[in-house]
């Protein structure tokens, strides 16, 4: 159930992508289970929308709640409607499509338009990417100055990040580092990967220290198999970076943040611990060159470009609202749209539900199988509907697939007026699909294979980068 906030039994589901902490959540740190009246419960569902301040006008309906506690009718906060997006959840509300253009109206950021693109392509002198072609990466703050700043011959610097939650990463996850990859080459600049181990001890129930430090380090092998340049690229663990100057800017951001501030941005509530209340001036300071002392001590202060898909942008809202206060320069962004579930586009791909997502570690057979049974398909029911009707490419996650990752225009615009107009069949489009997806996997793995803990260590080496703005 990636859409709503609230499952059919009355269940919240609140902050995080992980079903087992959902539960265990609810059981443990919402207390359901030892609820002594229901105007505790109409708390519970007033507290977790996660929303940022600017909250739509709830309505207040009533529902019905059943549970351990036998069951009742109570006045609740309708939320269902509302589309939800934090870092720990995405959902569309009612089940359709996220609506891209009001989160970026929500969130305040500025739409990418063609002209930035064709900055890009004129300072870079290569193709756009892909996935700035086809509108992935579709929102951005301070882009342009960045661009400005990059023309007068200034560098900046990139940063992004992977919170280790699984052994693998998905397809989802590749997007901003495949991206990243390809501003490290075309702008040849420096790039800076925070995992966040420590966020996500705190947020993953039974996640150890140690089994969540182990997890940083095999992502990082899927990181470095995207293909970074070790001369251009340090790698760091909260765990094990977090110090020094790096710290010293944590607590410059720290004391600017009241709880009220991150309760309305972030959503946390009173009965939070208090390990995720603090956490995300850590997912900020990476956004300001003095926390790498060995990377840019002695530069003049480069501004830093941060790619990710737009889950992230609240913590980042967070740090532009400091810096300033801090004497410290605004990270610029760029975000992207969230690669969907195998089931449709009311939620992300999320490490969740398997049946979801499609790892970077599945075979041959497990891609196959996946699309074949699980990506939704905007087809006709019979052969004879698809040859008259046509399929509604609208929901066709096959064909939203390919959008992202088959690189030939030409070839995505044929399958699109093909199988729109019925004269391509679903099975044919799903089995292009599986090739795509097949090739791509297959060429990660094997460039995961090469990855070796010796080299892991040398990217997560705290080292200057002699040559990293030439
Ligand atoms: P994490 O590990 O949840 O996600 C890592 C990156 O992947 C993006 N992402 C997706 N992009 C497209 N489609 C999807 N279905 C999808 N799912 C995840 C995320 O937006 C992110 O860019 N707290 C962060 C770690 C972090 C970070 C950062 C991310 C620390 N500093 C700076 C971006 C920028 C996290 O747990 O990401
Ligand atoms: N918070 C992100 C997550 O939950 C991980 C992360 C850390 C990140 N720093 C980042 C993502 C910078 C994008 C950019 O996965």
């Amino acid at each position: 159930e990636l859409g709503g906030l609230e499952e059919d039994d009355g269940t919240q589901l609140v902050g995080f992508d992980d079903e087992e902490y959902r539960l265990s959540e609810r059981e443990e740190d919402e207390g359901l289970g030892s609820l002594s009246d229901i105007d505790d419960l109409a708390s519970t569902f007033s507290k977790v929308s996660g929303e940022i301040p600017a909250t739509p006008d709830n309505q207040s309906v009533r529902t019905t709640y059943s549970g351990p506690l036998g069951s009742g009718e109570i006045e609740v906060k309708e939320e269902e409607e509302e589309q939800v997006v934090t870092p720990w959840e995405v959902g569309s509300g009612g089940g359709g499509k996220i609506d891209y253009d009001k989160l970026i109206s929500k969130f305040g950021c500025q739409k990418l338009d063609p002209n930035l693109i064709s900055r890009v392509e004129q300072l870079t002198s290569r193709p756009p990417h892909v996935f700035l072609r086809r509108g992935v990466f579709f929102a951005h703050r301070d882009f342009n100055e960045i661009l400005d700043a990059y023309q007068k011959g200034d560098k900046f610097y990139l940063y992004t990040g992977r919170g280790p939650s699984s052994e693998a990463l998905h397809l989802g996850h590749l997007i901003p580092f495949m991206f990243t990859k390809y501003l490290q080459d075309a702008f040849k600049v420096p790039l800076v990967i925070q995992l966040t181990d420590d966020e996500k001890c705190m947020w993953k129930k039974n996640l150890s220290v140690e089994e969540s430090k182990r997890l940083a380090r095999e992502n990082a092998k899927d990181i470095i198999a995207c293909g970074f340049d070790i001369n251009r690229t340090f790698i760091f663990s909260n765990f094990g970076y977090m110090g020094g100057a790096f710290y010293e800017n944590v607590v410059r951001v720290a004391s600017c943040v009241s709880f009220n501030q991150v309760r309305g941005i972030f959503g946390f509530s009173p009965e939070d611990h208090i390990g995720k209340i603090g956490f995300p001036p850590v997912q900020a300071v990476p956004s300001f060159p003095t926390s790498f002392p060995h990377l840019f001590s002695g530069r003049d202060n480069p501004r830093c470009l941060i790619p990710c898909a737009i889950d992230q942008d609240p913590y980042f809202r967070m740090t532009r609202d400091v810096a300033p206060r801090i004497k410290y320069q605004k990270p610029a962004l760029i975000e992207s749209l969230f690669f969907p579930a195998l089931q449709g586009e009311s939620g992300k791909m999320s490490a969740s539900d398997p049946n979801s997502a499609i790892y970077v570690t599945d075979s041959k057979n497990d891609i196959k199988k996946k699309i074949n049974r699980h990506a939704f398909s905007g087809g006709q029911d019979s052969l004879e509907n698809q040859r008259k009707y046509g399929a509604n490419l609208e929901v066709d996650i096959p064909v939203k697939y390919l959008s992202f990752f088959l690189e030939d225009d030409a070839e995505l615009e044929h399958i699109k007026k093909e199988y729109g107009a019925g004269r391509m069949l679903t099975g044919e489009v799903k089995s292009r699909l599986i090739e795509v997806l097949t090739e791509m996997v297959m060429r990660h793995r094997e460039a995961r294979s090469a990855v070796t803990d010796e080299m892991v260590d040398e990217f997560m080496a705290v080292r200057p980068l002699p040559g990293m703005f030439d």
